[in-house]
């Protein structure tokens, strides 16, 4: 793990590891993938003016969120299917965020239920999508709420399934195509097909949604399919009152990039708000988060806690998410990454070298905390 120096490395690695069809599902956008390419060049184009002559010795990462001091500004963020990626994947990721301090959200389209996650003692949050029926979907939060979790982080920019092409030709698409292309892609990456599928197998049959109700549960690729847990395209702001009614704890609206929109978040009593683009995998159109987080941060950033994330690959593109108004950053793809690249550790040095990255990066600005990051000058 030592010789992977950047989160390319840890990609490539996952590359070798995952089936064609599994890693594209992870690395690719939607349709074609122009808010993918936009992510990268959004970054790219922002420069940040450093501050030379600056004493920094002695600069930390830490970061208050939500009333608690935590090493580092992230926050892993909610992945679907990760279970899939290694074996027990998403307690694997829950370890590796307790290991270095950080929130784990878990997705509801999780291969494992929050139940068993809890078990890695990792400070959890829980990724709802709404279903068409809101009696399953209320029921879902009992049961998370059950196991103690603070947080609840309502995903509202996947009303619909995105059109993903590259799914459909892999045939890991809803429901799943068996086809021999499928087969061909596990025959060639058996070290995934022995250490992932075949365990899946022994140990309780095909994978599936662990959140989903025993009776839509099925195999992962047909669970969504069914009408009472499909994406229900229904879900307005009624539903963000009804939540804010029976929720007791904290509830983060992901998904948003209109200033409108997050001033009608504040509006609706909730905590936070997670300005992405759902790292460019949903509307192929929609903006950077970083065209439009100054704004929404000036906005709300009085009455709401603004986190962001999409496209974060260098400790330097978070540096720019918590300049430019986020106070945390939330990270897909490089945690996953590591997880296939060689499981925990391997998610943890995702970790490793992004806050190395943002140590440097902070540094060379003059900056000895991350708060010092938000009066760094952008152009
Ligand atoms: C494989 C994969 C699955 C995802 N599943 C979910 C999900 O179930 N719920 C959700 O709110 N976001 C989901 N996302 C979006 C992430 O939470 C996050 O917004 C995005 O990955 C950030 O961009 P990044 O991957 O470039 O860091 C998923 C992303 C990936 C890559």
């Amino acid at each position: 793990m030592d010789a992977t120096l950047n989160i390319d490395d840890l990609r490539r690695a996952a590359r070798r590891f995952l089936p064609r069809g599994m890693f594209e599902y992870i690395d690719r956008g939607t349709e074609d993938e122009t808010a993918l390419s936009r992510l990268r060049r959004s970054f790219d184009r922002c420069e940040l003016m450093p501050r030379v002559l600056v004493d920094t010795n002695g600069r930390s990462l830490e970061t208050g969120l939500f009333g608690r001091r935590r090493p580092l500004p992230f926050v892993v963020a909610p992945t679907a299917a990760a279970g899939l990626v290694r074996f027990g994947g998403e307690v694997l990721l829950a370890r590796a965020a307790q290991a270095a301090g950080i929130p784990f959200c878990v997705s509801t389209q999780s291969i494992t239920a929050i139940e068993e996650i809890a078990a890695s003692g990792a400070e959890l949050w829980f990724q709802l999508y709404v279903w068409r029926d809101r009696g399953l979907t209320h029921r879902l939060l009992d049961r998370v709420a059950a196991c103690g979790t603070e947080t609840l982080v309502l995903t509202v920019d996947t009303a619909v399934s995105p059109k993903r092409e590259y799914n459909q030709r892999n045939g890991f698409g809803v429901p799943v195509t068996p086809s021999l292309r499928g087969a061909v892609d596990v025959a060639l990456h058996p070290a995934w097909a022995w250490t992932v599928l075949l365990r899946c197998l022994r140990s309780g049959g095909w994978p599936a949604y662990a959140h989903y109700p025993p009776e839509f549960r099925g195999r992962i690729t047909e669970a969504a399919a069914h009408d009472p847990v499909r994406l229900c395209d229904r879900v307005c702001w009624s539903d963000v009152a009804e939540l804010r009614r029976r929720w007791k704890g904290r509830i983060v609206i992901k998904g948003i990039l209109s200033p409108d929109d997050a001033r009608q978040a504040a509006e609706a009593g909730v905590d936070a708000v997670v300005v992405s683009n759902h790292g460019g995998r949903n509307l192929d159109s929609a903006p950077s988060p970083l065209a439009v987080l100054p704004r929404i941060a000036d906005e709300v950033g009085d009455r709401l806690t603004v986190l962001a994330d999409s496209g974060v690959r260098r400790g330097s593109d978070a540096a720019k998410l918590l300049a430019a108004g986020a106070s945390a950053v939330l990270l897909g793809r490089a945690p996953l990454f590591g997880l296939a690249a060689d499981g925990q550790r391997g998610a943890e040095r995702a970790f490793a070298i992004l806050a190395d990255e943002l140590d440097r990066t902070m540094s060379l600005l003059g900056c000895r905390s991350v708060a010092d990051l938000r009066g760094c000058r952008m152009g």
